[in-house]
């Protein structure tokens, strides 16, 4: 049976009624390898006559419930775990780039997805480059008859810039290339890509999918061919997570549309008390009538996520005593769970940057990006202001 509401996707989505042993939950299935009974059964599997798991890294049960309910909340035909969310991302490039292509990134992708095109991608002989997707026109200009992969982050990160995915979608077919987006920070209850013309939608499923800051996993979501073909990758590359990860994120997923509708809710209210502070020099938050992308984001997300980033009319320094006069969130890399967490990206996501390198990418001394917890947010109002006047005095 279809689901229609985000809620009961998240708790039932791809869930099988009937478990091992009639238990409720899926049980954590901890094992390697999987024994044959005997040789005629190991030989009717090597001739396909029967189907069945041979062994860890080829899949587990705890693991392939997690695939069917990602799969089932993307509204795609199947879907892959991964032990990291990079581990989905570079599985799916080496997929599907050889020698001689070109890639086209979202010109602000994770640090280390940035890192891997510029550094790892050109060893093997393929050709990176860095667009604003979100400016209209810009995509078409950069295309090449060899561009195999277009990637991007919706929204991006810090700056929480909006690609048009209908745009891209559009481009990438006329050019034969596959359109992957990096779905982590909007989620599937915010943003649907495969509907909007996505060939390839992926997760750091240690963001909003776990929810918990407690496990990293990645996913990976497309039709059932394409998945087959990034799984022959995942085999000899080898990048799973074990069956308990597995399970917590199973467990997180549940909550996943409550979770991330409080967060949406709660982050468009600090951005509203942000924007009238006269410490804060610019807020960038999609939801936000001020965001460059406010009427991409309107027509295509669902809700405008948790992650809030501003800059405060400050130093360096001074953002670091803000940072410090914070109680509620902690200071820490990540997003996407129950906690708030709260960075400067300059001293944090973009350390390794050199000054020049994060001006061009626009990454102020003074940028802050919080990502928007469970709590109420009466309370994170009232400890931004707490920490605004330690930081800028009374
Ligand atoms: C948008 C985005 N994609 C991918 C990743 C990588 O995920 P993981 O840390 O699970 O490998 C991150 C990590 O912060 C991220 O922010």
């Amino acid at each position: 049976m279809a689901f229609k509401g985000f809620s009961t996707l998240s708790v039932h989505g791809g869930e099988s009624r009937r478990k091992p042993e009639n238990t409720l939950t899926i049980p954590i299935f901890q094992t390697a390898t999987y024994p044959f009974s005997n040789m005629d059964e190991r030989l009717a599997y090597n001739a396909g006559k029967i189907s069945r798991l041979t062994y860890g890294r080829y899949g587990n049960p705890t693991q392939r419930a997690a695939e069917a309910k990602i799969a089932a909340l993307e509204g795609g035909e199947a879907a892959l775990l991964f032990a990291s969310g990079m581990a989905a991302i570079t599985t799916c490039f080496l997929t599907f780039l050889s020698r001689g292509d070109h890639v086209l990134f979202v010109d602000q992708c994770y640090w280390q997805t940035r890192a891997f095109a510029t550094e790892l991608l050109p060893r093997l002989g393929v050709k990176a480059g860095f667009v604003p997707l979100w400016a209209p026109g810009e995509v078409k200009k950069t295309l090449r008859d060899n561009t195999k992969v277009i990637f991007a982050e919706v929204p991006t990160n810090p700056h929480l810039h909006v690609p048009d995915l209908r745009e891209l979608a559009a481009a990438a077919r006329e050019c034969g290339a596959k359109l992957i987006v990096d779905s982590t920070m909007a989620t599937p209850i915010n943003l649907r890509p495969l509907e909007l013309g996505a060939d390839v939608v992926v997760h750091s499923a240690t963001k909003y999918l776990g929810g918990h800051n407690d496990l990293v996993a990645g996913a990976v979501v497309s039709d059932a061919e394409t998945v087959e073909m990034i799984k022959a990758t995942r085999d000899y590359l080898g990048g799973i997570p074990d069956p308990h990860g597995a399970y917590l994120l199973i467990r997180g997923i549940k909550t996943l549309a409550v979770r991330v509708r409080h967060q949406n809710r709660a982050a468009l209210k600090i951005a509203q008390f942000l924007e009238e502070r006269p410490e804060v020099r610019r807020v960038y938050y999609p939801g936000l009538p001020s965001h460059p992308h406010h009427r991409v984001a309107k027509g295509q997300l669902a809700g405008f996520g948790g992650v809030v980033s501003f800059e405060l009319d400050a130093t360096g320094e001074q953002t670091s005593r803000f940072l410090d006069a914070l109680r509620i969130p902690y200071l820490a890399s990540s997003f996407g769970g129950v906690e708030s967490l709260v960075e400067q990206s300059a001293l944090t996501s973009f350390c390794k940057f050199t000054p020049q390198e994060r001006a061009e990418l626009g990454i102020a001394d003074s940028l802050v990006r919080l990502s928007v917890g469970l709590e109420d947010p009466e309370d994170l109002i009232a400890d931004l202001s707490q920490a605004l006047k330690e930081a800028f005095g009374p």
